[in-house]
């Protein structure tokens, strides 16, 4: 299995990073992506990435820190850019619910940001929080120049799912489909399964049976088992086919075998 999306160099993991990571190789999570939030976590996701060859890095400023973008980071990031593992931007987008950037400032860090990754070649990882139509309309401006991407933790409908894999974009699935009524429930059972990731979100939107305690990358396991109970098909063909996605959105086989 892939975890496509978790943050397992927040300070959450200080006291047990190496565990956790053991954890996830056993449960049977052989690649995981660790996403860059601003700069510093950039920098701390390439150094993961660096420590463990199963470990891929994107960096990028979220929509919360977006008011800490200025050219100086944006050099600092180029730069990451140019390590080998370093696979997408992101986490870019916007985030409406939380306003904690002005809504302009994230538009305008949003563009820049994928402005970088039509320039590098790189696919982009997108946050969105009730800001969905809005961040359609920014990514449909670049799609066209841009290898794909995920829209991380989909907050759609099943329309809107098609809406971003006519841009050419994934969706990726986390904890939040193992909810009681949770919405993305129905997306996670309809949209086109070649067009699904799967993720944790570590350390947060933890799972149910774990709903509440910390989350990290092996739950990603109960992810993958919820696709399939709702899809009625096996875990292993679920996991097979999303960890197949997560290679391609990534270029995982392009760029490193595998
Ligand atoms: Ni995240």
């Amino acid at each position: 299995m892939i975890d496509s999306h978790c943050h397992l160099d927040f300070k959450d993991f200080d006291k047990n990073r190496a565990e956790i990571i053991n954890n996830a190789l056993v449960a049977g999570v052989h690649t995981m992506v660790n996403i860059g939030a601003d700069l510093q976590t950039s920098i701390n996701s390439v150094k993961l990435a660096e420590q463990y060859d199963f470990i891929y890095a994107t960096v990028g400023v979220h929509p919360h820190d977006a008011k800490t973008f200025n050219p100086e980071v944006e050099e600092q990031l180029r730069r990451m850019i140019e390590h080998k593992k370093v696979v997408a931007v992101g986490e870019i987008g916007l985030d409406y619910y939380r306003d904690l950037s002005p809504r302009n400032i994230q538009e305008k860090v949003f563009r820049r940001q994928l402005e970088i990754a039509v320039e590098k070649d790189l696919p982009v990882v997108i946050h969105t929080r009730e800001s969905f139509r809005d961040a359609v309309d920014i990514v449909s401006d670049y799609a066209g120049d841009l290898p794909g991407g995920i829209f991380h933790c989909f907050p759609g409908t099943v329309d809107d799912a098609y809406k971003v894999i006519d841009l050419g974009f994934h969706i990726s699935v986390g904890g939040v489909i193992t909810f009681p009524g949770a919405k993305m429930a129905t997306v996670a059972a309809e949209a086109p399964l070649n067009r699904i990731a799967i993720e944790t979100d570590s350390p947060y939107l933890t799972p149910m049976p774990y709903r509440g305690k910390t989350n990290q990358p092996a739950y990603v396991k109960y992810v993958c088992d919820k696709i399939a109970e709702l899809r009625g098909m096996p875990a292993e063909e679920v996991e097979k086919i999303t960890d197949r996605n997560s290679q391609r959105v990534y270029r995982l086989v392009d760029v490193f075998g595998g």
